[in-house]
């Protein structure tokens, strides 16, 4: 048996990539290996989202060189964005490549291993399927046997849509994704049951834009104010899964946040209080430069509908800081917005400019010092609010989803509360897959501390599939 070692950088969308072509490999008898020195495949799973991501790639494709000098059996595949979004380019830089693969392909890489010579000279599959053809994808493909992984993982992924027909000016991934395609209803929820059924008790569902999941499957794209829609019917669907314990999705565009959807957290307590709607900036010109098609205004109407709806909904956003052109004051309007929404966790990002795109283009690109600065204003500003908010949380109860236990201290636990902050827990029972009622005694900006409540030596199992077990809410 071969084996393989699997790096991934970048999004969820990536890991579940990986798991993708980690079930594709399996399926020509490679194991999965940790151990470099053993590895007959390395496969690098690449993001391109800012340069200095693409700078990782470049740099563990360097050592992989020498590797393969000493080595010279070895073959080296790269998948990903990267792969994607340059191309032949990137064979130029890193001769050493066997094998290049686009995201939108991956479902050819057992083609490409058995055609590779290992020798030179690289082969490559790149860009996108048509919709007709994603479509007649053999019904399963998708699906990664959960067992694979060796792994009893609590959560796991699952793709809904492919692609991102947004072209914020900023952005890259409409280039290294391709066009947005949903998958069918079906198949997402046997993917579901399927991983259900093997131990998971969290799914997450993955889209660039989530929200819009679907509509490429209408008649017409036009959805009138206060219905449903693709995504929610789907969420709706998924929620009442036997064996879920949380759902959760990620990105959501709020271009096509509804309410319906915002709704449906005061519904059903497996939807968490947790979710993350990136807004960018508190500027309504950058917003609208950056083109992500909401203002500021339209952005706290769905924080209200969220918190209407659920009223301690933790909420969490991605900010750019440094945009080209972006003034003090108009950096100040971000600061402003962060401070009103009191968010949970920020994921804030100093503008990297990335070739092919609008904002690539413009004047005013900002120097990094003052990029430097804004950043870790910001930053600042964020941690002082999480630190409230732990300090708030000391001596209240929180119902946590236990994900994993610590690899160097096989008595502490890690889970994350229906407000998704993290929590860390010693006990001598097996927590992982249990949903328990916590009191929390301390914490930082990083993570809570607590105990659990009743008997801390709960034997847990992860296998109790019967709804309404011990999720309480
Ligand atoms: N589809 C998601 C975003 C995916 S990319 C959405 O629309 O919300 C994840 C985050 O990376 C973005 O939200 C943005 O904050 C950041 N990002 C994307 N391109 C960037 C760039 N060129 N420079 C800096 N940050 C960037
Ligand atoms: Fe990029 Fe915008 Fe699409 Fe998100 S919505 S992936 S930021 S283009
Ligand atoms: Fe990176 Fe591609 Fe995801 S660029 S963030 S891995 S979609």
């Amino acid at each position: 048996m071969k084996k393989v070692h699997v790096e991934t950088w970048g999004c969820q969308m990536n890991v579940a990539d990986s798991e993708k072509m980690l079930s594709l490999l399996h399926g020509m008898d490679y194991a999965l290996t940790e151990n470099e020195s053993e590895a007959d495949l390395f496969l690098l799973n690449t993001c391109h989202i800012r340069e200095k991501a693409k700078h990782k790639v470049l740099s563990r494709l360097g050592v992989l060189r020498d590797l393969k000098e000493k080595r010279p059996g070895v073959q080296i595949a790269v998948a990903g964005c990267v792969a994607q979004a340059e191309g032949a380019k990137l064979l130029k830089a890193a001769p050493q490549i066997d094998i290049l693969l686009g995201p939108g392909k991956i479902e050819e890489l057992p083609d490409l291993l058995s055609r590779s010579t290992g020798n030179g000279s690289a082969v490559m599959a790149l860009g996108f399927n048509k919709p007709g053809e994603e479509k007649k994808r053999a019904h399963g493909q998708d699906v990664v046997p959960p067992t694979l992984t060796g792994k009893n993982e609590v959560t796991r992924f699952v793709n809904i849509t492919q692609g991102c027909n947004n072209f914020c000016t900023f952005c890259i991934v409409p280039f290294t994704r391709g066009r947005e395609i949903s998958r069918k209803p079906d198949e997402i929820l046997d993917e579901c049951r399927l991983l259900l059924a093997n131990g998971a008790s969290e799914i997450m569902l993955l889209g660039q834009n989530v929200n819009s999941y679907g509509l490429d499957l209408l008649d017409s794209r036009k959805l009138s104010a206060g219905e449903d829609g693709p995504f929610v019917e789907l969420l709706r669907q998924v929620v009442t899964l036997p064996g879920l314990k949380r759902l959760r999705f990620t990105t959501s565009n709020p271009h096509d946040f509804t309410q319906p959807l915002a709704q449906l957290f005061a519904d059903d307590s497996r939807m968490g209080k947790y979710m993350h709607l990136p807004v960018q900036s508190g500027n309504d010109h950058v917003l609208e430069v950056m083109r992500r098609k909401v203002t500021v205004a339209e952005y706290r109407e769905r924080i209200r509908w969220l918190r209407d709806a659920v009223p301690d909904m933790a909420i969490s956003t991605d900010l750019i800081v440094g945009f080209p052109g972006e003034t003090e004051a108009e950096f100040e309007d971000t600061l402003k917005l962060v401070e009103e929404v009191q968010y949970s966790f920020i994921f804030a990002f100093k503008y990297s400019p990335r070739k092919g795109t609008a904002a690539a283009r413009m004047p005013g690109q900002i120097s990094e010092a003052v990029m430097d600065e804004r950043l870790a204003r910001l930053n600042a500003l964020q941690d002082s609010i999480t630190m409230r908010q732990a300090e708030a949380d000391c001596g209240t109860i929180q119902n946590v989803l236990f994900l994993y236990r610590s690899k160097k201290n096989p008595g502490v636990f890690y889970g994350r509360t229906e407000h998704f902050r993290l929590v860390k827990v010693e006990s001598s029972g097996q927590l992982v897959g249990d949903c328990l009622p916590v009191l929390i005694t301390g914490g930082n900006k990083t993570a809570l501390i607590g105990i659990v409540v009743g008997d801390p030596e709960h034997q847990g199992s992860n296998h109790e599939h019967e709804t309404g077990d011990s999720v309480q809410h």
